[in-house]
Formats: structure tokens, C-alpha cells, sequence
């Protein structure tokens, strides 16, 4: 708890609003700003908000770069259930960003290491992320980066757990749909991004947020790390906050 910056809003609307300040003010300081983006449900009222104030003349993409967190393995980016697509239809394609100026990892890449090391060095040209967006699963993971012995250093492969893919199936037509393994930023990535804000709502998400804010620091809660971060802002609902 040693920095970050706690704000409770009464439902994920206003989570959304809030959020959305966030970005505008990082991204009217900085036009050319780097974000990284997110996907899942949590972010949609967000997503809702950008689009917005971009058409109320708040904001302004034309010039903004964005990098995306994860990306299931082996899925086409225009496969309805890829991460690219759903960035498309939710954010991408209703703001005036510029397509080449978006990334997310590759989910037919063929040479995995090749593909992470150019991500990598993708975001360190843009001169990394100015803001980066989280949410969080059920067992503290953040982009992909699930619960385990140690904190995953940069872009790389994984296994999805079973309650990732169990969490997930409700995008697919069938459990056996879900891609086994995703390509995610890892911790180490998502540590250097400048400033983090964290999006959680729901009361299913009260306990998994104590442990991660409250809690000790431990890659058995991979989002614990995030006590360590030097700017975060975490932007609950009433129902998720644990106190
Ligand atoms: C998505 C991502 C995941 C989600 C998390 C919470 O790109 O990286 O870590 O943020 O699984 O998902 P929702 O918001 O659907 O509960």
C-alpha cells in the first residue's frame, strides 16, 4: 500500500467516468502518449467513456499510441474471440487512433520468442507506456500472469490455469474452445509502465483485491507486486472494495 492511490465509486459506471479522467488528463498532457490497454468486461463502461469524450472534443487519439496486454494463443486477430478483435470493436475502431499505432502480441506467431522480443522493443521505441490499464482475475492475475513461484520478467508464453479458461468460457460456445496458452506482457513489462490504473468491480473481486493491496507481496498473487509501483491508482466500486 505504499503508493497507491485508492478511489471508490459507487458502480462500474462511474468507475468507467473515473477512469476515463485518468487517461485524459495523462493523454492531454502528453498527445503522443503510449496506453496500454486491456480487455474483459470490467473496462467496457471505460471504453464507452473514451469514445465519448473524443467526440465531445476531451480527447484527442490521432496521435496516440496503445499496446495491448495479452493475446490467446493460436487465434487469428480476426477470430471473434481474439483479444485484437475485441479491442477493435469495443475501442479501437470508434476513436481516431491510428491503426499502425496500435499493437497487440500476435496469436499465430510462429517464432513465440521472436514475436515477445519484438514487442518488447516496439514499446521501448515509443519510449514505453505512460498509462498503463489492469484489471484483475479471480486468482490476482494481471494481462496473463498467473499465480505462481516467481514474477515473469517481460512478453512471453503461458498456460492458461483452470480458472482462467474456466473464467473465460463465457466468451466461447464451448469450454473446449478456449485456447490452452495466451502470450501476455509480464510483470517486469507491466512494472515499467510510468503510471497504472487498476479497474475492479463486483463483490466477487472484494477478496482477491484485500490479498493484492492488503495482503503480503507474493507471485502466489501475481498483482500484489503492483504495492511496489510508484503511481498506481486503483478505481473500485463499492461492491469490491474490501474494507
Ligand atoms: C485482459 C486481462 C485480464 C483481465 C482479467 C479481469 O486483457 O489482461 O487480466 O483484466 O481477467 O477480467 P474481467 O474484467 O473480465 O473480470
Amino acid at each position: 500500500m505504499l503508493h497507491t492511490r485508492i478511489i471508490v465509486a459507487k458502480n462500474p459506471e462511474e468507475v468507467g467516468k473515473l477512469a476515463a479522467d485518468v487517461f485524459e488528463d495523462v493523454l492531454n498532457r502528453k498527445p503522443a502518449g503510449v496506453i496500454g490497454l486491456a480487455t474483459g468486461s470490467t473496462p467496457l463502461p471505460l471504453y464507452r467513456e473514451l469514445i465519448k469524450r473524443e467526440q465531445e472534443g476531451k480527447i484527442d487519439f490521432s496521435k496516440v499510441r496503445s499496446a495491448n496486454l495479452d493475446e490467446y494463443k493460436g487465434l487469428a486477430p480476426d477470430h471473434p474471440q481474439s483479444y485484437r478483435k475485441f479491442m477493435q470493436d469495443n475501442l479501437l475502431d470508434h476513436i481516431s487512433i491510428k491503426p499502425e499505432n496500435t499493437i497487440v502480441p500476435l496469436g499465430l506467431a510462429e517464432d513465440v520468442q521472436a514475436m515477445c522480443e519484438a514487442y518488447e522493443a516496439q514499446i521501448e521505441e515509443w519510449g514505453g507506456v505512460d498509462l498503463q490499464l489492469l484489471g484483475i482475475g479471480h486468482d490476482g492475475h494481471i494481462g496473463f500472469n498467473e499465480p505462481d513461484t516467481y514474477f515473469p520478467g517481460m512478453t512471453h508464453e503461458v498456460q492458461l490455469t483452470e480458472m482462467t479458461i474456466d473464467a473465460n468460457k463465457r466468451f466461447f460456445d464451448s469450454i473446449d474452445d478456449v485456447p490452452r496458452a495466451a502470450f501476455t506482457m509480464g510483470i517486469g513489462t507491466i512494472m515499467a509502465a510510468k503510471k497504472i490504473v487498476m479497474v475492479v468491480t463486483g463483490s466477487d473481486k472484494k477478496e482477491i483485491l484485500r490479498k493484492t493491496f492488503w495482503g503480503p507481496v507474493d507471485p502466489q498473487v501475481p498483482a500484489s507486486i503492483l504495492q511496489f509501483h510508484p503511481d498506481v491508482v486503483l478505481i473500485c466500486d463499492e461492491a469490491a472494495y474490501p474494507l
